[in-house]
């Protein structure tokens, strides 16, 4: 079941990267053409390309697998009877998107009863597709070569960690990721922000850094990429050792993981210095 569903987690992905690059494209330098509004707070932002994407996705959905449960960004719960929950991002990197800069994808994760099995994360500018399921392993599909298997890097020094992590939209949780960004960064090689969690987590499984983590994401930002990356052997974990999820996202090369975990423990042990504490 679980390839079955990700032949169209990969199928859909694809087709409404295809969809959103062309509106891209279409914009070109006239951003006003994305016709962006705002959602949550002035910089969280919603263009036409990210409703039009997710209405393909749900349509595609809703035909192919009537009765199945649907949670995207842009839209409300679908309830569903079948016990497999869709969970899709019509465009992660949405800021990146307007901008025009190549780091957005579309995202798009299946669930059987809770635990996500299939999930493909692809990105139109890069032609790159990243994708797993539940016991079959992480993949690149590329279109420079054939598909390759992923596996995260053998790093075992966080002094030598590069590290990706984002930040949310409102200005006071950011003012404490900022606190625990310049604490995180001493430690570590560098820091890297992309700006698509959902790419982070599939650069994590390609060895594109080492560790990633982020506070306050959605489901629909991490469900294919967290798949994607435990697949290719990466360790994840949540608050207090909960699992990872909207509190906190930790994930990180089984190398550098428990140093990794250690470091951002600590800093969440001190609650001004972290936002899912405060
Ligand atoms: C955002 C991106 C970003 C992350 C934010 C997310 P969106 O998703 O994944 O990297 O730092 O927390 O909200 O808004 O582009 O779909």
């Amino acid at each position: 079941m679980a390839e079955q569903l990700l032949a169209i987690a990969v199928d859909l992905a694809r087709r409404a990267g295809a969809l959103v690059a062309e509106g891209r494209a279409r914009a070109g330098l006239d951003r006003a053409r994305l016709n962006v509004q705002s959602k949550s707070t002035p910089t969280d932002v919603v263009t036409a390309m990210d409703r039009a994407s997710e209405q393909f996705l749900i349509g595609e959905l809703r035909r192919l697998r009537p009765g199945d449960a649907i949670l995207g960004e842009e839209g409300g719960p679908q309830a569903g009877s079948t016990g497999v929950r869709w969970l899709v991002d019509p465009i992660d990197g949405t800021v990146n998107y307007l901008y025009g800069l190549p780091q957005y994808a579309v995202s798009v994760a299946a669930e059987v009863a809770g635990r996500v099995v299939a999930g493909a994360v692809h990105n139109p500018v890069s032609g790159e597709t990243f994708l797993a399921s539940a016991g079959g392993g992480a993949w690149l599909a590329a279109p420079d070569g054939p598909d390759r298997r992923l596996r995260v890097t053998g790093c075992t020094e966080l002094a030598q960690a590069l590290v990706s992590t984002g930040f949310g939209y409102s200005a006071a949780d950011r003012a404490v990721q900022a606190v625990v960004v310049a604490a995180v960064l001493p430690q570590v090689r560098d820091i890297r922000r992309f700006g698509s969690a959902a790419l982070d987590l599939c650069f994590l499984a390609a060895g594109r850094v080492d560790a990633y983590y982020e506070h306050g994401l959605h489901a629909w930002d991490y469900a294919a990429g967290g798949l994607v990356a435990a697949e290719a052997g990466a360790e994840l974990t949540g608050l207090h050792g909960r699992p990872p999820g909207e509190e906190l996202y930790v994930a990180a090369a089984p190398g550098v993981a428990p140093a990794f975990f250690a470091l951002l423990t600590g800093l969440i042990a001190r609650p001004d210095r972290h936002p899912a504490e405060s």
